[in-house]
Protein backbone atom coordinates (compact mmCIF):
# COMPACT_ATOMS: atom_id res chain seq x y z
CA UNK A 1 0.00 0.00 0.00
CA UNK A 2 1.93 3.43 -1.13
CA UNK A 3 1.80 6.29 0.83
CA UNK A 4 -0.26 8.14 -1.48
CA UNK A 5 -3.30 5.13 -2.33
CA UNK A 6 -6.56 5.00 -0.98
CA UNK A 7 -7.97 1.69 0.31
CA UNK A 8 -11.54 0.59 1.60
CA UNK A 9 -12.60 -2.85 2.40
CA UNK A 10 -16.12 -4.08 2.41
CA UNK A 11 -17.25 -7.51 3.65
CA UNK A 12 -19.59 -10.10 2.07
CA UNK A 13 -22.70 -11.32 3.50
CA UNK A 14 -25.26 -13.89 4.68
CA UNK A 15 -28.38 -13.89 4.57
CA UNK A 16 -29.70 -15.17 7.19
CA UNK A 17 -33.61 -15.52 6.35
CA UNK A 18 -35.80 -14.29 4.08
CA UNK A 19 -34.00 -14.71 0.51
CA UNK A 20 -35.89 -14.37 -2.73
CA UNK A 21 -39.27 -13.06 -0.80
CA UNK A 22 -36.95 -9.86 -0.12
CA UNK A 23 -37.45 -9.43 -4.24
CA UNK A 24 -41.36 -8.84 -3.37
CA UNK A 25 -40.89 -6.68 -0.54
CA UNK A 26 -41.38 -9.37 2.17
CA UNK A 27 -38.80 -8.76 5.10
CA UNK A 28 -35.13 -10.50 5.33
CA UNK A 29 -32.28 -10.72 7.94
CA UNK A 30 -28.90 -10.24 6.56
CA UNK A 31 -25.54 -9.92 8.13
CA UNK A 32 -21.96 -8.90 7.49
CA UNK A 33 -19.24 -11.67 7.34
CA UNK A 34 -15.56 -11.77 8.08
CA UNK A 35 -14.52 -12.36 4.45
CA UNK A 36 -13.91 -8.89 2.76
CA UNK A 37 -13.36 -7.05 -0.61
CA UNK A 38 -10.84 -4.33 -0.98
CA UNK A 39 -9.87 -1.60 -3.72
CA UNK A 40 -7.06 0.43 -3.83
CA UNK A 41 -7.02 3.40 -5.61
CA UNK A 42 -3.09 5.50 -6.91
CA UNK A 43 -2.79 8.37 -8.48
CA UNK A 44 -0.84 7.80 -12.12
CA UNK A 45 0.00 9.81 -14.88
CA UNK A 46 -1.56 7.87 -17.34
CA UNK A 47 -4.34 9.08 -19.57
CA UNK A 48 -6.85 7.00 -19.00
CA UNK A 49 -8.40 5.40 -15.44
CA UNK A 50 -7.38 2.05 -15.65
CA UNK A 51 -8.31 -1.27 -13.70
CA UNK A 52 -6.85 -4.40 -12.22
CA UNK A 53 -8.48 -7.73 -10.99
CA UNK A 54 -5.16 -9.72 -9.72
CA UNK A 55 -7.63 -12.30 -8.28
CA UNK A 56 -9.48 -12.85 -11.81
CA UNK A 57 -7.41 -11.53 -14.56
CA UNK A 58 -3.50 -11.84 -13.47
CA UNK A 59 -1.26 -10.02 -15.62
CA UNK A 60 -4.10 -7.48 -17.58
CA UNK A 61 -4.70 -3.79 -17.23
CA UNK A 62 -7.77 -2.96 -18.48
CA UNK A 63 -7.77 0.95 -19.20
CA UNK A 64 -11.68 2.28 -18.48
CA UNK A 65 -13.23 4.83 -21.18
CA UNK A 66 -16.83 4.89 -22.44
CA UNK A 67 -15.33 3.10 -25.57
CA UNK A 68 -12.73 0.41 -23.86
CA UNK A 69 -13.97 -3.29 -23.90
CA UNK A 70 -13.76 -4.96 -20.57
CA UNK A 71 -14.54 -8.68 -19.71
CA UNK A 72 -18.18 -9.25 -18.72
CA UNK A 73 -17.29 -9.53 -15.40
CA UNK A 74 -15.76 -5.62 -15.27
CA UNK A 75 -18.65 -4.94 -17.00
CA UNK A 76 -20.51 -3.48 -13.22
CA UNK A 77 -17.07 -2.22 -12.36
CA UNK A 78 -16.70 -0.16 -15.48
CA UNK A 79 -19.90 0.92 -15.20
CA UNK A 80 -19.32 2.54 -11.50
CA UNK A 81 -16.29 4.00 -12.53
CA UNK A 82 -17.69 5.85 -15.27
CA UNK A 83 -20.39 7.17 -12.93
CA UNK A 84 -18.29 8.09 -10.29
CA UNK A 85 -15.39 9.84 -13.22
CA UNK A 86 -18.30 12.02 -14.60
CA UNK A 87 -17.57 15.30 -14.47
CA UNK A 88 -14.57 14.72 -12.92
CA UNK A 89 -12.04 17.57 -13.78
CA UNK A 90 -9.22 16.03 -12.10
CA UNK A 91 -6.14 15.79 -14.29
CA UNK A 92 -4.69 12.76 -12.33
CA UNK A 93 -6.17 9.18 -12.72
CA UNK A 94 -6.91 6.98 -10.62
CA UNK A 95 -5.52 3.76 -10.87
CA UNK A 96 -7.37 0.65 -9.22
CA UNK A 97 -6.52 -2.77 -8.04
CA UNK A 98 -9.32 -4.88 -7.07
CA UNK A 99 -9.21 -7.81 -4.98
CA UNK A 100 -11.78 -10.48 -2.79
CA UNK A 101 -11.46 -12.99 -0.06
CA UNK A 102 -15.21 -13.60 -0.61
CA UNK A 103 -15.58 -16.12 -3.19
CA UNK A 104 -17.63 -15.30 -6.44
CA UNK A 105 -21.10 -16.67 -7.92
CA UNK A 106 -21.25 -18.53 -4.23
CA UNK A 107 -24.09 -16.31 -2.02
CA UNK A 108 -21.75 -14.15 -0.46
CA UNK A 109 -22.24 -11.04 -1.87
CA UNK A 110 -18.97 -10.70 -3.68
CA UNK A 111 -20.30 -8.32 -6.12
CA UNK A 112 -21.60 -6.40 -3.93
CA UNK A 113 -18.68 -6.18 -1.55
CA UNK A 114 -16.46 -4.79 -4.78
CA UNK A 115 -18.62 -2.28 -5.96
CA UNK A 116 -19.00 -1.07 -2.45
CA UNK A 117 -15.27 -0.67 -2.00
CA UNK A 118 -14.54 0.25 -5.15
CA UNK A 119 -17.13 3.55 -5.16
CA UNK A 120 -16.05 4.59 -1.16
CA UNK A 121 -12.36 4.69 -2.71
CA UNK A 122 -13.41 6.09 -6.02
CA UNK A 123 -15.87 9.09 -4.11
CA UNK A 124 -12.46 9.83 -1.68
CA UNK A 125 -9.88 9.61 -4.29
CA UNK A 126 -12.03 12.78 -6.46
CA UNK A 127 -12.87 14.58 -2.82
CA UNK A 128 -16.61 13.55 -3.57
CA UNK A 129 -18.97 14.60 -0.44
CA UNK A 130 -19.74 11.54 0.82
CA UNK A 131 -21.32 9.22 3.03
CA UNK A 132 -22.75 5.40 3.90
CA UNK A 133 -26.13 6.05 2.21
CA UNK A 134 -24.26 7.63 -0.79
CA UNK A 135 -21.95 4.98 -1.29
CA UNK A 136 -24.80 1.95 -1.18
CA UNK A 137 -27.04 3.97 -3.53
CA UNK A 138 -24.59 4.47 -6.00
CA UNK A 139 -23.28 0.97 -5.35
CA UNK A 140 -26.51 -0.30 -6.23
CA UNK A 141 -26.54 0.91 -9.70
CA UNK A 142 -23.49 -2.14 -10.40
CA UNK A 143 -25.96 -4.44 -8.62
CA UNK A 144 -28.70 -3.74 -10.96
CA UNK A 145 -26.70 -4.66 -14.04
CA UNK A 146 -25.71 -7.66 -12.82
CA UNK A 147 -28.32 -8.92 -11.21
CA UNK A 148 -31.60 -7.49 -12.90
CA UNK A 149 -34.09 -7.13 -10.37
CA UNK A 150 -31.92 -7.19 -6.92
CA UNK A 151 -33.53 -6.50 -3.95
CA UNK A 152 -30.54 -4.23 -2.82
CA UNK A 153 -29.94 -5.98 0.48
CA UNK A 154 -26.63 -6.77 -0.73
CA UNK A 155 -25.03 -3.38 -1.18
CA UNK A 156 -27.16 -2.25 1.83
CA UNK A 157 -25.49 -4.77 4.86
CA UNK A 158 -21.62 -4.59 2.78
CA UNK A 159 -22.46 -1.04 3.23
CA UNK A 160 -23.21 -0.55 6.81
CA UNK A 161 -21.84 -4.15 7.86
CA UNK A 162 -23.29 -5.49 11.12
CA UNK A 163 -26.54 -7.49 11.27
CA UNK A 164 -30.03 -5.72 9.68
CA UNK A 165 -33.76 -6.41 8.98
CA UNK A 166 -34.52 -5.38 5.51
CA UNK A 167 -37.63 -4.95 3.91
CA UNK A 168 -38.93 -2.38 0.75
CA UNK A 169 -35.18 -0.89 0.42
CA UNK A 170 -35.75 0.12 4.41
CA UNK A 171 -33.19 -1.13 6.80
CA UNK A 172 -32.89 -1.40 10.33
CA UNK A 173 -30.28 -2.55 12.57
CA UNK A 174 -30.63 -5.34 14.40
CA UNK A 175 -28.86 -6.12 18.00
CA UNK A 176 -28.14 -9.65 19.23
CA UNK A 177 -27.60 -11.44 21.79
CA UNK A 178 -26.05 -14.72 20.06
CA UNK A 179 -22.62 -13.00 19.69
CA UNK A 180 -21.36 -16.37 21.26
CA UNK A 181 -22.71 -18.67 18.10
CA UNK A 182 -20.45 -19.93 15.48
CA UNK A 183 -21.66 -19.70 11.57
CA UNK A 184 -19.69 -22.19 9.63
CA UNK A 185 -20.18 -20.98 5.49
CA UNK A 186 -19.85 -24.22 3.30
CA UNK A 187 -19.25 -23.34 -0.10
CA UNK A 188 -20.85 -26.58 -2.23
CA UNK A 189 -18.26 -25.17 -5.50
CA UNK A 190 -21.38 -25.07 -7.42
CA UNK A 191 -21.44 -21.94 -9.08
CA UNK A 192 -24.51 -19.83 -9.48
CA UNK A 193 -26.01 -17.08 -11.35
CA UNK A 194 -28.62 -15.17 -9.10
CA UNK A 195 -30.25 -13.19 -11.83
CA UNK A 196 -31.17 -16.83 -13.31
CA UNK A 197 -32.60 -17.93 -10.04
CA UNK A 198 -34.51 -15.11 -9.32
CA UNK A 199 -35.91 -15.45 -12.84
CA UNK A 200 -36.59 -19.26 -11.77
CA UNK A 201 -38.34 -17.94 -8.87
CA UNK A 202 -40.09 -15.08 -10.77
CA UNK A 203 -41.57 -17.61 -13.57
CA UNK A 204 -42.86 -19.95 -10.81
CA UNK A 205 -44.98 -17.22 -9.47
CA UNK A 206 -46.09 -16.35 -12.25
CA UNK A 207 -47.17 -19.58 -12.52
CA UNK A 208 -48.86 -20.59 -9.27
CA UNK A 209 -48.87 -17.45 -7.67
CA UNK A 210 -51.30 -18.47 -4.84
CA UNK A 211 -49.03 -21.55 -3.99
CA UNK A 212 -45.64 -18.81 -4.17
CA UNK A 213 -47.44 -16.01 -2.05
CA UNK A 214 -48.10 -18.74 0.88
CA UNK A 215 -44.71 -20.00 0.91
CA UNK A 216 -43.45 -15.85 0.60
CA UNK A 217 -45.99 -15.28 3.33
CA UNK A 218 -44.29 -18.38 5.80
CA UNK A 219 -40.82 -17.21 4.94
CA UNK A 220 -42.19 -13.72 6.16
CA UNK A 221 -43.42 -15.11 9.49
CA UNK A 222 -40.09 -17.29 10.14
CA UNK A 223 -38.19 -14.18 9.32
CA UNK A 224 -39.81 -12.01 12.14
CA UNK A 225 -39.80 -14.85 14.78
CA UNK A 226 -35.99 -15.04 13.74
CA UNK A 227 -35.74 -11.18 14.14
CA UNK A 228 -37.33 -11.90 18.08
CA UNK A 229 -34.70 -15.08 18.92
CA UNK A 230 -31.56 -12.75 17.70
CA UNK A 231 -32.56 -10.21 20.00
CA UNK A 232 -33.01 -11.95 22.54
CA UNK A 233 -30.45 -14.67 21.88
CA UNK A 234 -31.74 -17.60 21.93
CA UNK A 235 -29.82 -20.18 18.89
CA UNK A 236 -31.58 -22.82 19.70
CA UNK A 237 -34.66 -21.40 18.01
CA UNK A 238 -32.77 -19.17 15.39
CA UNK A 239 -31.46 -23.27 14.21
CA UNK A 240 -35.12 -24.62 14.35
CA UNK A 241 -36.12 -21.46 11.90
CA UNK A 242 -33.20 -22.11 9.72
CA UNK A 243 -34.08 -25.43 9.07
CA UNK A 244 -37.75 -24.19 8.09
CA UNK A 245 -36.52 -21.37 6.20
CA UNK A 246 -34.37 -23.69 4.41
CA UNK A 247 -37.54 -26.44 3.93
CA UNK A 248 -39.48 -23.57 2.06
CA UNK A 249 -36.51 -22.58 -0.25
CA UNK A 250 -36.69 -25.97 -1.45
CA UNK A 251 -40.39 -25.59 -2.26
CA UNK A 252 -39.19 -22.42 -3.88
CA UNK A 253 -37.04 -25.30 -6.28
CA UNK A 254 -33.76 -22.98 -5.27
CA UNK A 255 -31.97 -26.42 -3.81
CA UNK A 256 -29.42 -28.56 -5.32
CA UNK A 257 -28.78 -32.21 -5.05
CA UNK A 258 -25.26 -30.77 -3.92
CA UNK A 259 -26.83 -28.83 -1.43
CA UNK A 260 -28.78 -31.62 0.28
CA UNK A 261 -25.75 -33.78 0.53
CA UNK A 262 -24.03 -31.20 2.50
CA UNK A 263 -27.09 -30.63 4.75
CA UNK A 264 -27.38 -34.85 5.57
CA UNK A 265 -23.50 -34.28 6.34
CA UNK A 266 -24.49 -31.47 8.68
CA UNK A 267 -27.09 -32.74 10.30
CA UNK A 268 -24.99 -35.83 11.41
CA UNK A 269 -23.03 -33.14 13.57
CA UNK A 270 -24.49 -30.76 16.69
CA UNK A 271 -25.08 -27.93 14.83
CA UNK A 272 -28.03 -26.23 16.14
CA UNK A 273 -29.48 -25.14 12.32
CA UNK A 274 -28.47 -24.70 8.49
CA UNK A 275 -29.88 -23.72 5.37
CA UNK A 276 -28.67 -22.45 1.80
CA UNK A 277 -28.17 -19.11 2.20
CA UNK A 278 -28.66 -16.30 -1.13
CA UNK A 279 -29.83 -17.58 -4.31
CA UNK A 280 -29.38 -21.11 -3.90
CA UNK A 281 -29.13 -23.18 -7.06
CA UNK A 282 -25.69 -24.20 -5.73
CA UNK A 283 -23.43 -21.56 -3.67
CA UNK A 284 -23.68 -21.68 -0.35
CA UNK A 285 -25.08 -23.61 2.94
CA UNK A 286 -24.88 -21.75 6.66
CA UNK A 287 -25.15 -24.04 9.94
CA UNK A 288 -24.60 -22.50 13.48
CA UNK A 289 -23.02 -23.73 16.20
CA UNK A 290 -22.82 -22.67 19.84
CA UNK A 291 -19.13 -23.45 20.46
CA UNK A 292 -16.02 -22.93 18.42
CA UNK A 293 -14.50 -26.11 19.17
CA UNK A 294 -17.80 -28.23 17.35
CA UNK A 295 -17.28 -25.37 14.76
CA UNK A 296 -13.91 -26.03 13.64
CA UNK A 297 -14.45 -29.87 13.31
CA UNK A 298 -16.98 -29.52 11.16
CA UNK A 299 -14.96 -27.25 8.83
CA UNK A 300 -12.22 -30.46 8.95
CA UNK A 301 -14.51 -32.86 7.96
CA UNK A 302 -16.43 -30.80 5.31
CA UNK A 303 -12.92 -29.69 3.99
CA UNK A 304 -12.38 -33.53 3.95
CA UNK A 305 -15.42 -34.33 1.81
CA UNK A 306 -14.28 -31.87 -0.89
CA UNK A 307 -16.02 -28.73 -0.24
CA UNK A 308 -14.60 -25.36 0.89
CA UNK A 309 -15.93 -24.28 4.63
CA UNK A 310 -15.31 -20.83 6.89
CA UNK A 311 -16.15 -20.15 10.07
CA UNK A 312 -17.37 -16.50 10.47
CA UNK A 313 -18.50 -14.41 13.24
CA UNK A 314 -21.77 -12.35 12.49
CA UNK A 315 -22.46 -8.89 12.86
CA UNK A 316 -19.17 -7.67 11.50
CA UNK A 317 -18.06 -4.11 9.93
CA UNK A 318 -19.07 -2.47 6.90
CA UNK A 319 -17.25 -0.42 4.59
CA UNK A 320 -13.94 0.93 6.23
CA UNK A 321 -11.10 2.91 5.53
CA UNK A 322 -8.00 1.15 5.85
CA UNK A 323 -5.72 3.81 6.48
C1 LIG B 1 -29.57 -11.90 -2.63
O1 LIG B 1 -28.28 -12.28 -2.11
C2 LIG B 1 -30.44 -13.09 -2.77
C3 LIG B 1 -31.82 -12.87 -3.35
O2 LIG B 1 -32.76 -12.61 -2.32
C4 LIG B 1 -31.88 -11.80 -4.42
C5 LIG B 1 -31.96 -10.36 -3.89
O3 LIG B 1 -32.31 -10.12 -2.72
O4 LIG B 1 -31.70 -9.45 -4.70
C6 LIG B 1 -32.20 -14.20 -4.00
Amino acid sequence: MGADSIVFSAPGKVILFGEHSVVYGHPAIATAINLRAKCEVTKSSDKFPSLSTPDLFPDHIFTITEKSEVPIELEPFKHLFLILSESQKKIICPKVKLTSAIPPSSGLGSSAATAVSLTASLMKFYNNDYNLEKIRDIAFESEKLIHGFPSGIDNTISTFGGGIIYERGQMAPLTSKISSSFLVIINSLVPRSTKELVEKVQKKRENEPKNVQAIFNQIEAITWEAKKQIESGDSVEIGRLMNENHKLLEKLEVGHPILSKIVGIIDQTKTLGRKLTGAGGGGCIIALFDEFSTAKEVTKLIEKKGFRAYISNIFETGVKNEQ
